[in-house]
Formats: C-alpha cells, structure tokens, sequence
C-alpha cells in the first residue's frame, strides 16, 4: 500500500506530526493557523471556498514538511447543483444516473478545494422513523451495495475521496431513534449490515466512517474486531478509517471508557486511524506512546493510511486538485432534472395521469407547493439557492401564470392552523385538476431528526381531505425524507407520486411527469400501513408460521378472529401498504414466459434466466424487471426472498422484448451454520416480476461441485 516517499516521509516524522495526521478539527474562521502551519493537523472538516485553500496553503508551503490536508464536506446529493435525496436516488434503480451525479457533485466541491466527502451513506435503512433514512439507499443490501458503488466511483473519478458510512448497523437504531443501540445477531450483521461495506471496500472507497451506537455492547469507534480484524485484516482493506463526529470521546458516555484518555486508547487500539471533531488523539496520545499503552506501530499504521489517502488524490503534486471545469449549468440543471425525474414513484393512478390537453387551469393546494428550499432535502450546506425549482414555478413556466390558481392551504407544512383552508378549496373548485403537493419540509429528516408518527404534519390529511371532496381529480404529490403513512391519501387521491425530495430542478422534473414524461421510478424501501409494522421489510424470515400469502386484511381498529395462529396482526394488515420496488409507469406491462437454461447448477456456474416483457399499455414505458431468489432450505433459516439482479426495458406499446439475466451462482452465499460463507447445495426458488410480491416463478437445485464436494465456497464474494 505504501510508497517509498510516504515511508521516507513517515521517517522524518516527529511523534507529534504523526499524532498531528491523526487530527481532523472543524476551524472556526482562520484560529487553526498556528496549528497546522505547526504540522500539527492532517484534515479540517467544513471549510470551503478561500478559507480551504488558506490552509492548504498554509499546510503545503509553511510547514515543516509541506504534507497536505485533507478538507473533508458532507457532500451528500450535490454540492451547488442539488440532486434527489440518497433515498431519491435509490429508487431510480439507476447506477449509471447515479455515479454521474456524485461526479458533478465531486467536480462542484472540488472548484471549492474540498478533497474529501463524507459520502456514501450506505446503512441498511429499514425503520422508516431514524429520520437518516432519508441519507440511505433503503433496505435492500444488493441495491445499497451497486448505489455505494455508483458514488464512490463517481466521486473518485475526479479525485474525491468517498467514505463508507457508517461502519456499522446505524440504521438500525432501536425505536428509530437516532444513536440508539442496534441490536445486530452475528449472522444478520454479516449477511445484511456488513454487506454493502464489504462491497465498498472492494470498490475501492478510500476511507471508512465508523458509526455512533454500539453493536454488542461495543461502540463501533472502539471495537477491534470490526475495524482491525474484519475490515482492515480480513477484507485487507488499506485504505483509513476516521471517526464519527465526537464518537471517540463518546465511549464516555456509552460507559466503556472512564475518561479522554481511555477513548483514545481505545480508539487507536480498535484501528481509527482519524479521531474527528473531538481532540483526545490531540490531547493523549504522546502520553499514551510514552507509557506504553499505545503503540508506535499502531501510530505509524494510521500515519501511513492517511499519507496514503493523500497520495491516492495526488495531493503531493496538485495539493489544490486537478483543473476542473465545469460542464455549465445548461448541463447540471439537464442533470439534476433528469435524476429528480427517475426518483418519483407513481404509487397510484386512476387514469388520470398523465394531464391531458383538456385541462386549461390547474388548482395548485398545498404548503410544499412553492417550497424549492424543501425540496431540497436535508444535508444541504453549499446549495446554489438561485438554481431552486418549486412545483408552482415548474407548473407556471408550462401553462403560463394564469391557469395555475395557486393557493398553500396552511401556511407551512406542519402548520394547525386551518384557516386558509376554504380559501384552498374554493380554488380546487373552480380548477378543472387539481394538484397538492404535500409531506415534510425539509427540517423533518436526516440526523437526530426522527419521528414517531410517519402521518402526514399538521393539517396536512385535513386539507386533502376537504379539496378531494370538491369531487375534482386530485393529483397528489408526496415530498418526504422517509415512507410516510399513505392508505388515506391514496384512496382519497386520484394519483399519488412519491417524490421524496428531488433536489434543485424538483419542479421541473414533477411538471415534465405529470404532463407525459413517464415516471420510472420504484421502491427502495416497503412502505409500511401503519407505525405499528415497523419495521417491516422485504427480504425478512419466514418463521415457523409464516401468514397465508393470500391471508385477509383486516380494517384497522377491528379486532378479529385470526383465522389460526399465525405471524399476523388482529388489527392490521400484516403486509406492507406497497411492496419494496414497486412503481407504476404510465403503461402496463406482463412478464411471462420464464425459463431457465439449465435447472441444475453448481457453486461454480451461472444461473441463467430469461423472461418475456411486453407492453400491453398503450403508452411507451420501461419496466424493470427484478430478480428474486429463495434458498428453500437452509442450515440456518434465509430470508423468503433476496433481490439478486434487476434490468430495465424500454417498449412501445404492443412491444415484446426477452431480457436475459445471468448470475453467478456463488452470488447465493452466505454465512452458514458452521460460521462460513458458502453456497449450500440444495434447492431454490426463483420469481422474476415488478416487485418483491409478485413475479413469474421457477425452481432450481445447486448440487455439489465434483472439485468442491463440501459445497464450501471459493468464488463467493460479498
Ligand atoms: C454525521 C456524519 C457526518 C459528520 C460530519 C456526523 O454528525 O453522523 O455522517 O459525516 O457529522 O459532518
């Protein structure tokens, strides 16, 4: 991992220089200049623009040995140009779309010298109350691990470091509470939580974040055996772990350290080679090396990773980054639309989207109508304002002022004053569609922002309420940072589009949907009926009485018989309102005709598949069509279902196209009973369809490999 000039430069190091590399302090204005021109800081957090180039400067020019700083930004879903929220992104099912957002992302914060982004997200999200959810790409790990990916390299392509985050389990927070303890058994960890991580590293990310809560009764900044022996010595992986904000120092609090100095001890000890925000590396460890109760190896490990990140960007040649040029704002804002577009998840439509050339005026209700700051979501620092698209000026610049009657209904989203809302109705009234755009505003996601009731805020199912009954359609448009509780607005809705929030060009990409341009979008994550299902995913165990499928639902508040004693609810239904990767398009679609190449296979082969997709709409669309697998029995039981691949096709009406899919057989792995990570031979069953509750099924058997005879796997890789 190590080149000679970062060894001759680890050489010439004093203790203190190292300790120094090992610091990442958020400056307040220019109070850390004494430091690092000292070579006494390897990275400052939040600086930008003139700021961050002074002290590079500094650091480059001034200190004693010119070793370049790391200027690390949370740049989540854009940096000036934003795009949708990470969970927005998700449901594009679009890699492509995807790493091309986190490369304009990178280009933008890198024109402002920041090298370094706290991005991506990728905690398996499957509480819809942690309000970060909104930060993740959902529940599923195959789709979290490929969007991982998509920005990691994305960022790295234009000399951005990304950061895997949060090592690991944070999203599932008990409660949904943020920070709260995670309670992980050993195989789920492995199987679901470490998996997009595994695949992170193997992508190449060059720094891992670790996370706040503890996982077993260890807080994951001071827990050998995920940092040091998992990820650093099992996965191999050289590039540099940082802390999370203060979480070194926070082992106080968790109770497993008595002071600063033990959370250093600790930190260092578990593998942190980065300590951010809190300054107990800065503070303890000359001490701790002097007595011995840290290591100097240790030290020169996490001085070398952090060289090496720096050398990876080619900081010691361009300490300012690489020449950028910008594609221009035609280009960023086509971007942003675009990706906002592939975001929205039509949920529901009773024929009425799109908006067809008979409707002369649009009644616009809601108090996310003209909100382009919401739409932007959370965790946005450096957002160009000016670029900001609502839903009334994306409708006004198509139809014109004058047949969009525009009225907020309440006055903020979370408002319970009602008094604007027979104003809101008198113009649904004398509107021939009307259009209402509901849900959170920004502030009601992303850190330490969590919920307990996912309803819609305030007055908000009032105001629905009373414009549906005005008897006009209503098309109803959803912007939120989570999956929301959404039985009553579809059923008093004549369409629902899930929006999320869509960044910058939200109401651009909105208009161009609801006036012909297909949504495409699906769900990254099940939309629950009501709090009481939480969590409640996909891809879970079947238990030893698992519900019929065909099982009834049950009317909320009515307390029935079960008919037998089964996993279900007496007073809800106990399946998701809407399934994970679910989303209507504008046309119909059947997928039939699935056949597999062969029906027996071994670890070493390709399973092959193919299935007939034909547009039976009369508009143009593009169906995705997802990959499921189901390892009937195990040595330890699996999950009744796990996406393994997903493709998208375009058709015209009437059109007919064969998609063929091929994976790897290893891709089936898993940690067994006996603690390693195989395919077990055995049968299986595959469905192929438009979500994770239908599909085309067929069954296939994994036998033994005649070189591989125990089944245990060579070829498995995440
Ligand atoms: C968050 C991280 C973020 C860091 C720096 C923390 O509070 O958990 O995700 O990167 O702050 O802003």
């Amino acid at each position: 991992m190590t080149s000679e000039r970062i060894r001759s430069l680890l050489s010439e190091m004093t203790l203190a220089e190292k300790i120094g590399q090992m610091c990442q302090v958020q400056p307040h204005g220019r109070d850390q200049d004494d430091q690092v021109r000292a070579g006494l800081i390897g990275s400052l957090i939040n600086v930008v623009g003139p700021d961050a180039y002074h002290y590079q400067a500094l650091a480059v020019e001034h200190s004693r040995l010119g070793i370049p700083l790391l200027l690390g930004r949370d740049v989540i879903h854009g940096f000036n140009t934003i795009f949708p929220i990470p969970l927005g992104q998700a449901a594009s099912f679009d890699p492509a779309a995807v790493r091309e957002a986190a490369a304009l992302s990178a280009i933008e914060a890198g024109m402002a010298c920041v090298n370094w982004t706290f991005s991506p997200m990728i905690d398996i999200s499957r509480d819809p109350r942690w309000g970060r959810i909104a930060e993740s790409f959902g529940e599923d790990p195959l789709l979290t691990a490929l969007m991982g990916q998509a920005m990691i390299d994305g960022y790295q392509s234009q000399s951005i470091a990304a950061c895997a985050k949060h090592f690991v389990g944070y999203g599932a927070a008990e409660g949904g509470r943020d920070y709260s303890t995670a309670m992980i058994p050993s195989r789920e960890l492995h199987d679901i939580y470490l998996r997009p991580f595994k695949h992170a590293a193997q992508a190449g990310v060059m720094s891992f974040m670790t996370a706040f809560n503890e996982v077993d009764g260890l807080p994951c900044s001071g827990n050998p055996a995920l940092t040091r022996d998992l990820l650093k010595t099992a996965w191999g992986y050289d590039g540099m772990v940082v802390s999370d904000w203060n979480s070194i120092t926070e082992m106080i609090a968790h109770g497993v350290c008595a002071n600063t100095e033990e959370a250093a001890e600790r930190g260092v000890a578990a593998g942190v080679d980065m300590e951010m925000a809190s300054r107990s590396y800065f503070d303890h460890l000359e001490g701790l090396v002097a007595t011995g109760r840290v290591k100097e190896a240790d030290i020169n490990d996490a001085v070398l990773r952090i060289l090496h990140m720096k050398e990876r960007l080619g900081l010691f040649e361009r300490p300012y980054g690489p020449e950028r040029q910008h594609p221009g704002r035609n280009h960023s804002m086509t971007q942003a639309r675009n990706l906002a577009r592939k975001s929205c998840v039509l949920l529901s439509n009773n024929d009425t989207l799109p908006l067809g050339g008979g409707i002369h005026s649009v009644a616009l209700i809601g108090p996310l109508a003209d909100a382009g700051k919401d739409m932007l979501g959370c965790w946005v620092f450096d957002a160009d304002h000016t670029l900001n698209h609502s839903v009334l000026s994306g409708l006004r610049t198509k139809l014109g002022d004058r047949r969009v009657i525009y009225r907020p209904g309440l006055p903020d989203p979370r408002s319970m004053d009602g008094a604007m809302i027979e104003d809101a109705v008198m113009a649904a009234n004398s509107a021939d569609v009307v259009v209402l755009c509901l849900g959170e505003d920004e502030g009601l996601s992303g850190e330490a922002h969590c919920r307990a009731h996912l309803e819609l805020p305030g007055r908000q199912m009032e105001l629905l309420q009373r414009v549906a009954a005005c008897g006009k359609p209503v098309v109803t448009i959803v912007f939120a940072g989570r999956p929301l509780l959404l039985a009553e607005v579809i059923e008093k809705s004549s369409a629902v589009l899930m929006a999320w929030h869509p960044g910058s060009m939200a109401g651009v990409a909105i208009t161009d949907i609801l006036f012909g341009e297909p949504p495409t979008g699906r769900l990254p994550v099940s939309l629950p009926r009501s709090t009481g299902q939480i969590p409640i995913y996909y891809n879970h165990k079947n238990t030893g009485r698992p519900p019929a499928p065909d099982a009834p639902s049950i009317p909320s508040g009515t307390p029935l018989d079960p008919s037998g004693f089964f996993s279900t609810y007496l007073d809800e239904d106990h399946r998701p309102l809407l399934p994970f990767g679910y989303g209507l398009s504008y046309t119909s679609f059947a997928c039939e005709g699935l056949r597999l190449t062969t029906e027996t296979l071994t670890e070493a082969d390709d399973l092959e598949a193919e299935i007939t997709v034909t547009n039976t709409g009369s508009r143009t669309g593009s169906e995705l069509v997802q990959l499921y697998v189901r390892d009937l029995v195990g040595s330890v039981t699996r999950p009744v279902r796990e996406l393994k691949a997903f493709k998208r096709v375009l058709l015209a009406p009437g059109e007919s196209a064969k998609l063929s899919f091929s994976i790897p057989v290893a891709d089936l792995a898993f940690h067994a009973a006996d603690g390693t990570f195989k395919v077990e031979p055995g049968r299986f069953q595959i469905w192929l369809g438009p979500d994770a509750s239908k599909g085309e099924t067929a069954w296939f058997e994994v036998v033994p490999s005649p070189t591989n005879p125990s089944g245990k796997s060579g070829k498995a890789k995440v």
